[in-house]
Parts: C-alpha cells; structure tokens; sequence
C-alpha cells in the first residue's frame, strides 16, 4: 500500500493539538486555560505530574515542525488554536491578543507557503480558566455566545487561507473525563467516583456538559454558514471520537448493549447533529436527567456539519450489565453496560506495549460502515488513528525509534480504510495522531504518541521514528518510484 492505492486528492496528514504541543503557557499574553489549572492545582492528577506549560514548544519551534512535515510529504497539518492565547480574558469584551494571532497567522503563512492545508480546531479542551470562573464554562448556556463570537475572530482573521475547520475535538471525552470521571480538566465528579474531585455530580454535568457543547457548535456554524462560507469557501464540521463495539457475546442482550454503547459514544453527539434529537436509547435510560432541546435548537443542530471527523483508536466488548439498574446513575452506568476489552479479560489482539490501546484494524472498516448507513453516507475524514508506547526511560533515543509495531499498526488501518472506500464510504482524509510525542493529558509525558520521538532529556530535539520514514516514503507523490 501507498498514496496511490487511495482515490486521487485523499489527503494524508498527521495531527495536533494547542495545550499538548504549544508550550510558551506564560508567554505573549496568553492567559490561563481550564488545563493551566488543572495541572498546576492538582498535579497529582497527572501520571508524572507534569504540565503543558513548555509542551514540546512548537510555538517557539513551528518552523523546524512545518519543515519536517514538509520533509515527511504530508499535505496537511491539524493543529488547535489556544482559545485563551488570542483572547484576553477568554472574551470578546476582553480584548484581543494581537501576539497571539500573529502566532496562529505565522503558522499558518508557513504551512501555506509549504503547501500543507491547514486544518484547525477550534477547541480542543484548554478552555479559558476566566470563562470557567465567570459562569462554569460549558455547564452554562451562557458559553455558547462566547465560542460564537471566539469562532467568529477565528473565521475573520484565518479563513482567508483556513478552509478545513472543526468547531469541537471530542464533545464525548471533554463531557466525560472532565465531568464524569474528573480524570481531566474541568477535574469535576461526584466524589463518590473519585476523591480527588472537586463538587460536581456525574449524574447530570456530563449532560448538560454535551448540550452546550453541542449548540455551541451550531452556532459556530451558523455564523460560519451565514457571514463567511460563500466568500471564504472552507468547510466546517466536528471531530467526534468512537470506538467500534462488539457484543461480548452472541446474546441478544449483549448485542444490544454493543448498540447501546455506540448510541452512548457516538450517536449522543451525531444523533443530534443529524435529527436535533439524543438517540431513543438514551431518552430511555437517561430519562429525565437528560436535557431537551427547543425546536429552534433542534432545527439548528440538524445538518449543522459539511463533514465529520472520526478519531478511531480501538474496539471495545459490550455486555449487558442489567445488576446496574439500582447503582448509582452516572454516564457509564446509565447504559446498563459493561465495557470489557476482551472475551474473559483478554484483548481483542494482544500487543506489547500499549496497556489501553488494543489493536483492532477491522474496526475502522466496520464503524465506518455502520456510519454510512446509520447516516447517510457522510464525508468524512479520519482526524485521528494512532498508537503509542510507553515512555521508557531507560531506552537510548537509538532504541526509542524502532517502532516496527507502529508501522503495523497503521499499514492494517490503511488496509481497512482503503477497503471501506472500495464498499462506498465517503472518506476523503486520514490524519495520524500524532507527529510528535507530545503531552498526553492525565498521563502527562508517560506516554509517547507517534511517529516523531522527542528528547526531552536534551532540549526536546526531535528524531523521526523508523514509522515516521516508511510514513514518508508512503507519501511519496513519484509515482514511478513505485513502478517496478
Ligand atoms: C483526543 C485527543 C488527543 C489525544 C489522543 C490520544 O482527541 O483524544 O485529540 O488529544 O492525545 O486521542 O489519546
């Protein structure tokens, strides 16, 4: 496999996120973000107690990145814009951060001038630390004017040379790590589920958490739709993360609970943006913790995306977990399942290192698959697919790059991609996650993702991992170097 197994013009990128990669927290007038806080408050949250706060320093070193994706042939480049970098005070009264938007235009120029379309994001997480504490970020409807008008700044000072846009990364983790399980920033959980919480109550901030995220959405992209489309000529959507489910057994309780548990990931978020409604299954557990939208609402979620973006990682077992029904109500327990990895506690596919990701190429074919049926052949592009290893001190960099199992990895996720073109899904992009190893949320820099190893004992130099050269010889555009 290479470039030219897939259609003419699919795109090959790899991607990124502000906090995990940016770096220069305090500098140029960046206020903090919900993420600032959350590390340093409670370090004891993250695996290694790190922080974002140097990252792996793109911000000071986007030009040496931008080259070697250049070097890497990519065509395209998904990064995030730090909400909390271009805004003072999070808001459009505030005032802008005129060192921030240079910062974005400069990346963005280079990316140009490199011929690598850039993709952005607009939230991917690192919400203004001055939003939450004005009214709670996303848990008030007052957050929805505010990402309107923040989209709208992007759209006016980008969307001359940005023409991929997703609004949110995730609604489904930020909902509930954050507000669930309190593993990430906001920190927020009944505490019951977790000591380390501070108030909050995962029976019902999860919900209200997606609602708001989710007309937050559609109101970037009305506004997107109505003011700029036509003359700027981008498109938007969302990126939405999900595993594929199988049943754990050939029960039909099991099997519904496999489709329960993609209705809870996946249908949550793009249930709505399709209908305006939350699926049936949901309606019918979650009940009336499960708030409504107005048919106003409904109207403006419905169709509210020109394409999706797919994170797929993994593949999950779904069993039917009834003894559920009397426990506590959270998210995970309202839909009465139990998600295992494997048939008896064994993974799907056994790999080495990876004590979270399980490796299920097949996955990617028969999610996208059930997408386009379920609705209505979208486009789609894959914002994110990857693996990673543990970070192992005691490896020289020589022996950290050898990452075989990665090229594996990809090379059976591409199989199966090409394969769910050739049965008709309209997927048009596959971008890996990530370039570069970078901060990997709760997990600090435990973990390291992707193809791009980098030092941080010796000023974060970065080494090109043995993955990210097949990477690059898999891009090549020559076609007659692959003739013979
Ligand atoms: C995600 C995030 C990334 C993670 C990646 C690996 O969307 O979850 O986009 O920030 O780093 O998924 O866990």
């Amino acid at each position: 496999l290479n470039r030219h197994s897939f259609p003419p013009g699919f795109v090959f990128g790899a991607g990124s996120s502000s906090y995990q990669f940016e770096g220069a927290a305090m500098e140029d007038g960046r206020g903090p973000s919900v993420w600032d806080t959350f590390t340093h408050e409670r370090p004891e949250n993250i695996e290694d107690g790190s922080n974002g706060d140097v990252a792996i320093d793109t911000y000071h070193r986007y030009k040496e990145d931008v080259e070697i994706m250049k070097d890497m042939n990519l065509d395209s480049y998904r990064f995030s814009i730090s909400w909390s970098r271009i805004y003072i005070k999070g808001k459009l009264s505030g005032g802008i951060n005129q060192e921030g938007v240079n910062y974005y235009n400069n990346l963005i120029n280079e990316l140009v001038a490199n011929d690598i379309q850039p993709f952005v994001t607009l939230f991917h997480w690192d919400l203004p630390q001055s939003l939450e504490d004005e009214y709670g970020g996303f848990l008030s409807p007052r957050i929805i004017k505010y990402f309107q008008d923040y989209a709208e700044l992007c759209f006016k000072e980008f969307g001359d040379r940005v023409k991929y846009w997703a609004t949110l990364n995730e609604p489904w983790s930020y909902s509930k790590y954050g507000y669930e399980t309190g593993e990430m920033a906001t920190g927020r959980c009944s505490s019951w589920l977790n000591s380390n919480c501070s108030a909050g109550d995962s029976a019902t901030e999860p919900y209200i958490v997606t609602h708001h995220q989710l007309l937050a959405h559609a109101a970037a992209v009305w506004i997107y739709r109505t003011k700029y489309q036509a003359s700027q000529k981008g498109l938007i959507g969302i990126t939405l993360v999900a595993n594929w489910f199988l049943p754990h057994s050939d029960t039909k309780y099991d099997q519904k609970a496999a489709e329960r548990s993609i209705d809870f990931m996946y249908g949550w978020v793009y249930g709505s943006l399709t209908s305006g409604k939350y699926p049936k299954s949901m309606q019918t557990f979650v009940r009336t913790r499960l708030p409504k939208f107005t048919v106003e609402q409904s109207k403006l979620l419905s169709g509210s995306f020109d394409f999706i973006g797919l994170n797929y990682y993994t593949t999950t077992y779904a069993s039917d977990a009834p003894h559920l029904i009397n426990s506590r109500p959270s998210y995970s327990t309202d839909s009465l399942v139990n998600p295992a990895y494997g048939r008896d506690g064994k993974p799907i596919s056994i790999n080495i290192a990876f004590e979270w990701i399980y490796v299920y190429p097949k996955g990617i074919r028969d999610l996208l698959l059930y997408t386009k049926e379920k609705y209505n052949n979208p486009l789609i592009y894959i914002t994110e697919n990857g693996i990673n290893e543990f970070n192992d001190p005691t490896l020289s960099v020589e022996e950290s790059l050898i990452d075989i199992f990665r090229i594996d990895y990809h090379y059976r996720h591409f199989f199966y991609l090409r394969s769910a073109i050739k049965q008709g899904v309209n997927v048009k992009a596959y971008y890996v996650w990530s370039l570069f190893d970078n901060f990997e949320w709760s997990f600090g820099y435990t973990k390291r993702f992707e193809m791009t190893f980098v030092d941080y004992k010796n000023g974060l130099k970065r080494y090109k991992k043995l993955s990210a050269l097949w990477f690059q010889s898999f891009l090549r555009k020559d076609k007659r170097l692959y003739s013979s």
